[in-house]
């Protein structure tokens, strides 16, 4: 078959996602999948089984990253690396990461049954803890592999109920021998749902990111002075609470007085003793700020601190901010990302030029390699929410760049 009229099978990717998003699947459509949950183990499992279906070498490593190798004719030239992750939000949606991991393992199959040789390897990869929803921060198995954060560290970091990362990846079977460590990379690929609302707005079926916003995420710790909520004046209360509200408000404000190019967002709050007839006395609350121009997101991190500090003195409710991760905005390698349009524009897609505001494992791996990202719609623009969901033809359109991307990389 010419090559340039190969293409994958949409009916197999369709069928492949419903079965993957069955694993931890919520009554409301969704997928509840947390990083290093019996869930992901499942999910996992059956990955590990469709990669050995097709005969690909299997590694996975000490992050529990999972690697597929299809060996090229040429195995000492530094392979094409493609994938993401197939962890979720609490109920979550169907496509954010896995039609990434399950778009590449649709073109490897392609591959196959086509016999494609081609000069390079091509490597699928599922990265471990993209979402940070469990385990901050984000990307910590990318991150590791990337160099950008060591793995002892990663393996202290503890959820909720005081679990540890390095002893839920033992558990569910997933800490790996192979050290965590990036090897060369020719080009890596990663295809995502866009999570937002321009693609479908526009009408255009494939974006194509120049790069992601750079992210930084802070802990709030409030301490008031909790109290019988009856017999207490208003006039002598620390409301931890009432403080952290005010916090909050504001924090939601500083985009707008930053001038835009920023979104802000508190999406986790947890209030101590959470009783309703007690005066709250501790509040811990995330705050997440992104934008593409890092030297405003700093200002804007200086600017809110001030915000909180005054609030705190005029509530007596001592405040603490802790910076708990920050990437810089990430922009990827222009001329793979060129190539990955030539490859839209031959499928007659011509491409979107975009910016990420979603975080991707892309944004660790292309410090280390050329990188270069490929979107399409999200109906609705929802996303990390039960009703995420994209057009299947769209989901086809998507790996059909990606499978040209990998091939014009490759080399065939
Ligand atoms: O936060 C993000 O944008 C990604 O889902 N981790
Ligand atoms: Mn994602
Ligand atoms: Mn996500």
């Amino acid at each position: 078959m010419e090559i340039s009229s190969l293409r994958v099978n949409g009916q197999r990717l369709k069928t492949t996602l419903e079965e993957m998003a069955r694993i931890g699947g919520t009554p409301g459509g969704g997928v509840h999948r947390l990083a290093l949950s019996d869930e992901d183990r499942h999910a996992r499992d059956l990955f590990l089984k469709w990669l050995r279906e097709i005969n690909l070498e299997v590694v996975v490593d000490e992050m529990g990253n999972i690697f597929g190798k299809r060996l090229g004719k040429n195995p000492n030239l530094p392979p094409v690396l493609s994938g993401s992750h197939l962890d979720t939000q609490p109920k979550g949606g169907r496509f954010d990461g896995i039609l990434g991991v399950m778009g590449v393992l649709e073109v490897l199959r392609t591959l196959q049954e086509n016999r494609v040789e081609t000069e390079r390897t091509v490597m699928i990869v599922n990265w471990t803890n993209e979402e940070g929803t469990r385990f901050t921060p984000a990307m910590l198995g990318s991150g590791v592999w990337a160099g950008v954060l060591d793995r002892d560290w990663a393996y202290c970091r503890t959820d909720i109920l005081g679990k540890k990362f390095g002893e839920e990846l033992e558990r569910i079977g997933y800490k790996g021998k192979q050290p965590a460590k990036r090897g060369p990379v020719h080009a890596y690929f990663e295809f995502h749902i866009e999570q937002g609302p321009i693609l479908e707005k526009i009408g255009k079926t494939i974006g194509i990111p120049k790069g992601i916003l750079g992210i930084s995420w802070y802990d709030i710790f409030v301490e008031g002075k909790a109290n019988q909520a009856g017999p207490t004046p208003m006039e002598v209360r620390n409301d931890a609470l009432c403080a952290a509200a005010e916090m909050i408000l504001k924090a939601n404000e500083l985009p707008a007085r930053m001038g835009g190019n920023m979104v802000s967002t508190v999406g986790e709050i947890h209030n101590f003793p959470n009783s309703r007839n007690i005066i709250p006395g501790q509040v811990r609350f995330t705050l997440d700020v992104r934008s593409w121009d890092h030297d405003l997101m700093g200002r804007a991190t200086e600017e809110i601190r001030k915000d909180f500090l005054g609030i705190s003195e005029k509530r007596g409710c001592p405040v603490r901010m802790e910076e708990v991760w920050r990437i810089r905005p990430t922009v990827f390698d222009p001329d793979l990302v060129r190539k990955v349009g030539e490859a839209a524009n031959q499928l007659g897609y011509f491409p979107h030029p975009m910016v990420s505001g979603a975080g991707h494992d892309a944004a660790l791996v292309s410090q280390v390699c050329p990188t270069a990202m490929i979107f399409v719609p999200s109906i609705g623009g929802r996303s990390h929410v039960e009703v995420e969901d994209t057009r299947w033809e769209d989901c086809e359109a998507g790996a059909n760049v990606l499978l040209h991307s990998i091939l014009q990389s490759a080399g065939c």
